[in-house]
This record gives C-alpha cells, sequence and structure tokens, in this order.
C-alpha cells in the first residue's frame, strides 16, 4: 500500500512539473560585424559561455557573427530600439547615436602604446562620456582596446603625400574625415560588412584597421600594401540598450556583470597577441608588401596630421582637448 502511495505521489509530481510553465530563458542577441576569429568575435562567444553558465542557463545569448543581423550604423538604431541586446562598436562609429565626443580619441597619434590607451579609457573622465551615452538610451559596460590601426592600399603609403587622390574608407567619425582630407585623400564611410568589396572592386583605394580585421577579413587578398603605421587605435565598447539592462532580474544581474568582466578580461589578455599573430600570418602569405614607418617618417606623419588636433578645437573645444592629451599621455610636437 506505502508502495503505491508512493508511486501514484512519483507519478503526480511529474505530471505537475510537466504541466507548469517553465520558465523561458531571457534571449540576449549580441550581434558585432567581425568574424568569430577575430578577437571581438572570440569575445562574444566567450561571453555566452559564461553568461549562460553563470545564470544557470537562464539567459541564453545569441551571437551574429560578420555583419549578419545588422551592419555598422544598422545595429546601434536597432540597440536603441530593443532589437538587439549587446553590441561591441568601435567607438569611432557613435556620432549617429548623438554622441560626438567619441571620435576625439581617434585624433591621429593620440595613443602612442597600449598602456597609454588602456589608461585612456579608464580615466576618471570617461564618465561624463558614459553619462552622454547612458542619455541616449545605452549603457557602456565596458572597453575594448584592440590595438594600433595599420594602412593598406593600392599603392605604398610611406610619406604623406602619397596620399594625395586616394579614396580611403573611414569608420563614420569626423576627425577621421578631417584627417583623410589634411592628407589630400577623399574619405568615405563604408561600412564593414561592405569593405571587401568595396577594396576589390576599386570603390576605394585603400583603408585603416588592425592586424587581426585585415587577416580575418583577407584584405590581404585585394590590397597591394600595408603600412604598420598605428597612427590611431580601435577601440570598442561593450554596449546595451540601458532598459533592458536595469530591467533585468536581480537573480541574473550578478552572474552576467561576472561575464562581463571576465569576457573583458579575456580581452585585455588576448587582442594584442591574436594581432601580432595575423600580422605574421599576412607577411608569411607574401601577398602585400609590407612597410613599417621609420621615425623620420613618423614624423613626418605627425607633423601633417597635427592640424587636425588644431582644427578640431573648434568641435570639441581647447579645454577637453587638453583634458584628453593628459588623460591619454599625449605631448604635442613643438612647432
Ligand atoms: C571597422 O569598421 O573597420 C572596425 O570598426 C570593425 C570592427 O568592429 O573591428
Amino acid at each position: 500500500m506505502k508502495r503505491l502511495a508512493l508511486a501514484l505521489g512519483a507519478i503526480l509530481a511529474f505530471a505537475f512539473a510537466a504541466g507548469a510553465p517553465a520558465q523561458s530563458p531571457i534571449i540576449i542577441k549580441f550581434s558585432h560585424v567581425v568574424s568569430p576569429d577575430a578577437p571581438k568575435g572570440k569575445a562574444a562567444l566567450l561571453f555566452k559561455q559564461l553568461a549562460e553558465k553563470y545564470t544557470d542557463g537562464k539567459v541564453q545569448v545569441e551571437v551574429y557573427p560578420n555583419s549578419s543581423l545588422y551592419k555598422d550604423k544598422e545595429e546601434l538604431e536597432a540597440l536603441q530600439l530593443g532589437s538587439v541586446q549587446l553590441l561591441a562598436p568601435s567607438i569611432s562609429k557613435f556620432g549617429p547615436l548623438g554622441v560626438k565626443e567619441f571620435d576625439v580619441f581617434d585624433l591621429p597619434f593620440l595613443m602612442s602604446d597600449d598602456a597609454h590607451a588602456r589608461q585612456m579609457m579608464a580615466s576618471p573622465m570617461m564618465a561624463d562620456l558614459n553619462k552622454k551615452l547612458e542619455d541616449k538610451g545605452v549603457e557602456p559596460l565596458g572597453y575594448w582596446d584592440n590595438g594600433p590601426q595599420l594602412y593598406t592600399a593600392n599603392v605604398p603609403l610611406l610619406m604623406p603625400a602619397d596620399f594625395r587622390g586616394l579614396k580611403m574608407r573611414i569608420q563614420g567619425s569626423k576627425v577621421l574625415d578631417a584627417a583623410a582630407r589634411q592628407l589630400g585623400a577623399i574619405p568615405q564611410i563604408i561600412a564593414f560588412g561592405e569593405l571587401y568589396q568595396a577594396l576589390q572592386t576599386g570603390v576605394v583605394d585603400g583603408e585603416d584597421n588592425v592586424a587581426s580585421n585585415i587577416w580575418t577579413q583577407k584584405f590581404y587578398d585585394v590590397q597591394k600594401n600595408l603600412t604598420v603605421s598605428k597612427h590611431g587605435r580601435l577601440t570598442y565598447s561593450l554596449i546595451t540598450n540601458k532598459k533592458f539592462w536595469d530591467a533585468l532580474p536581480a537573480d541574473v544581474r550578478p552572474g552576467l556583470d561576472r561575464a562581463v568582466k571576465e569576457t573583458t578580461d579575456f580581452f585585455d589578455d588576448t587582442a594584442a597577441k591574436d594581432n601580432e599573430d595575423a600580422l605574421n600570418q599576412i607577411k608569411a602569405s607574401g601577398k602585400v608588401q609590407i612597410h613599417v614607418l621609420t621615425d623620420a617618417e613618423k614624423q613626418a606623419w605627425i607633423a601633417a596630421l597635427m592640424p587636425v588636433h588644431k582644427e578640431m578645437e573648434s568641435r570639441f573645444g581647447k579645454d577637453f582637448i587638453e583634458k584628453i592629451y593628459k588623460a591619454s599621455g599625449f605631448v604635442p610636437p613643438q612647432t
């Protein structure tokens, strides 16, 4: 009798569990524009793994790489509308959000190395800029510095005069636009997802990027020259929709915060090495002529591009630019 009662109890418990509405997981769509093998692509996959683990499956992350869900500009609009929950765009693309200040980080040669770039992005002055994003409904969860930008082109770029008349692809930043014009080039904003084709068909003659993007997107296949110029940085911000993030249940937030922190640490620890390996692989492919700027050439580039710093005082204010110099450790050359 007792056995029967136990069996009946077990059957009832099972039937109840099966009939009870299961708690459906919270879905986070993470859209990005690079290859799954690029530093950001790897970080997105790690975030998925960690977020699902630390929330015991209460959150599920869908990663959409290679602009498969949205391209550059569309993804920012989609985030504000709440159609996607996580992005990690280059901060040189924040103009359309109505926050122009992030373009300042594109001032040529502003951040001389990894240490200065990190010092800059961790400095207390970022709080004001973060607030500006929040006012647009965008919550920055972290900054990922993907290292120095290099130029690729169908002609060798050794001296500033080599840019004259070239059509150069740029990201959306107004500072990048001014820098290209200052060099006598014709800047063109093209979405990252359309860049390979634009280079292949000659819509543009060149572009700048980090080595891992040049490698994983195969830009080296459709460009003849690469200059290790390190004239700028490619910095990402991991951003989410503020309303969505603030409304997350209390039992999942700590797990997600932990996943964000560990993914950021992973990015910081691995991106530089990925870029170094990518440059070696590009070299080994033998497809592009690689030129490392000599000191004299670099000084000539800096001298040619300093007028952009001056020109941008009217856009950002001299005080703001000086604040940025201080935070980044940049010392303008004596003229
Ligand atoms: C680019 O558009 O060149 C980069 O911002 C792409 C990326 O996200 O790395």
